[in-house]
C-alpha cells in the first residue's frame, strides 16, 4: 500500500525555500509511490489566530475543531495521513507563525483517556518529519527539540531534514548538493 502523505508548508515565499525543499522532498517521495497531497498553511483562511483554548473539542466523542474553518479540514486531513510532513522556515527560534495557525489547533486531536492515564489521538503511529531552513547554523537543533516532544507526545516516530545556512529567501533554488540530499531523503523516509 502507498504512504498518503500530508505536507503542511508553512512559508508565505511561494518561491522560498521550504517551497524548494518540499519540491525536491515530494519528487524523492513520488518515486516510492507515495501520494502526497501539499497545503500551504499561510494562504489558508482561517476565523481563529490560532487555538482560542476554548476546550470545546475534549468534549466531543471525535478528534475535531469546533471552529469551522479551512484549517479544521487540515486537521481532519492530519488524522488521515500515514505520514504528516511540516515544512517551515526558521522563524526567531521557532516555526514560523504560518505554520503555529495549524500547529496549535492539533490540540483538538488528543483526548486524554481518565481510565488508562494516557493520550489518544488519531496521529497514535504514524510518522512525523520536519523539513526546516535557516539562514545561520543555530537553532535548528530548538526547532527539532520542540518537534520531537511532539512526536513522543503523539506516540509517533519522528524524521527530521534540516538545512542551516540555506541564506535568505530563494537561495537554495540552484544549490545542486542540497536537492540530490533532499530528494535522498524523501526516497529513503517513505
Ligand atoms: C521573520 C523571519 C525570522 C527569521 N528568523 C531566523 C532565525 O531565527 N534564525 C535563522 O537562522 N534564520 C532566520 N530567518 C531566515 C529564514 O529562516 C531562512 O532564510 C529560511 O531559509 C527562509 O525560508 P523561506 O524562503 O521558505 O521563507 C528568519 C527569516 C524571517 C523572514
Amino acid at each position: 500500500m502507498f504512504k498518503k502523505i500530508l505536507i503542511l508548508l508553512g512559508s508565505p515565499k511561494k518561491n522560498g525555500n521550504t517551497a524548494y525543499l518540499v519540491k525536491w522532498f515530494t519528487q524523492g517521495a513520488r518515486t516510492k509511490g507515495a501520494r502526497i497531497e501539499i497545503i500551504n498553511t499561510s494562504f489558508l483562511k482561517y476565523k481563529s489566530t490560532g487555538c482560542n483554548g476554548c476546550g470545546a473539542c475534549q468534549k466531543l466523542d471525535k478528534y475535531e475543531c469546533v471552529i469551522k474553518d479551512q484549517a479544521s479540514q487540515v486537521l481532519k486531513k492530519m488524522a488521515l495521513a500515514d505520514v504528516v510532513v511540516m515544512a517551515t522556515p526558521l522563524y526567531f527560534y521557532s516555526p514560523s507563525a504560518q505554520s503555529k495557525l495549524v500547529m496549535d489547533r492539533m490540540f483538538c486531536l488528543y483526548k486524554y483517556d481518565d481510565k488508562t492515564k494516557a493520550t489518544v489521538s488519531p496521529l497514535n503511529g504514524k510518522t512525523l518529519i520536519l523539513i526546516a531552513s535557516a539562514f545561520e547554523d543555530i537553532g535548528l537543533d530548538i526547532l527539532k527539540k520542540t518537534f520531537a516532544f511532539i512526536a513522543d507526545y503523539s506516540d509517533m516516530k519522528f524524521k527530521s531534514l534540516l538545512i542551516p545556512n540555506a541564506g535568505d529567501s530563494g537561495n537554495i533554488k540552484n544549490n545542486l548538493s542540497i536537492r540530490k540530499k533532499v530528494v535522498a531523503f524523501g526516497k529513503k523516509t517513505v
